[in-house]
């Protein structure tokens, strides 16, 4: 089933300039890039979009982290998308990540892991909405 995701390039990303190769990675995988813009979040922002983590110890540097720079936004489509993306993605600690995923080539810690990829599809939706209107996903 064609399925959509969503992706975010976290700052740590931005930061080093690492967009256009992750967007190789992901397109080589089989991927398409049907929406896609570049944005910062406030504190206050990022605190809405990991809500779900809020009562975690990370939850304040993950949202200080993610509001520290710009991110990258992305509406990702493929067969199993959601799926398949985690896998792309690697392990949330760059540490037990698999050779040739994004986290094991890039990330530089659990926080600091460079991107974030939605984990069900009632999450994709809400993640998607979040940052994206209608509009913007063009296929
Ligand atoms: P992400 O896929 O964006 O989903 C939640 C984020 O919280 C995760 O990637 C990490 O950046 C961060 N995270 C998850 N677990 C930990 C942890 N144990 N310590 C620090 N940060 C974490």
């Amino acid at each position: 089933m064609v399925e959509r995701t969503f992706s975010m390039i976290k700052p740590d990303a931005t930061n080093r300039n690492l967009t256009g190769k992750i967007n190789s990675m992901i397109e080589s995988a089989g991927f398409r890039i049907i929406a896609q813009k570049k944005t910062r979040m406030t504190l206050e922002q990022a605190k809405k979009f990991y809500e779900v983590h809020k009562d975690k110890p990370f939850y304040n540097d993950l949202c200080k982290f993610m509001s520290s720079a710009p991110i990258v936004v992305q509406v990702l489509e493929k067969e199993n998308a959601i799926s398949n993306y985690r896998t792309l993605m690697g392990a949330t600690n760059p540490y037990n990540a698999d050779a040739g995923t994004i986290r094991k080539e890039f990330a530089i810690s659990t926080t600091e892991n460079s991107v974030h990829g939605s984990d069900a599809s009632e999450t994709a939706a809400a993640e998607i909405k979040f940052f994206f209107s209608e509009i913007e996903i063009v296929g």
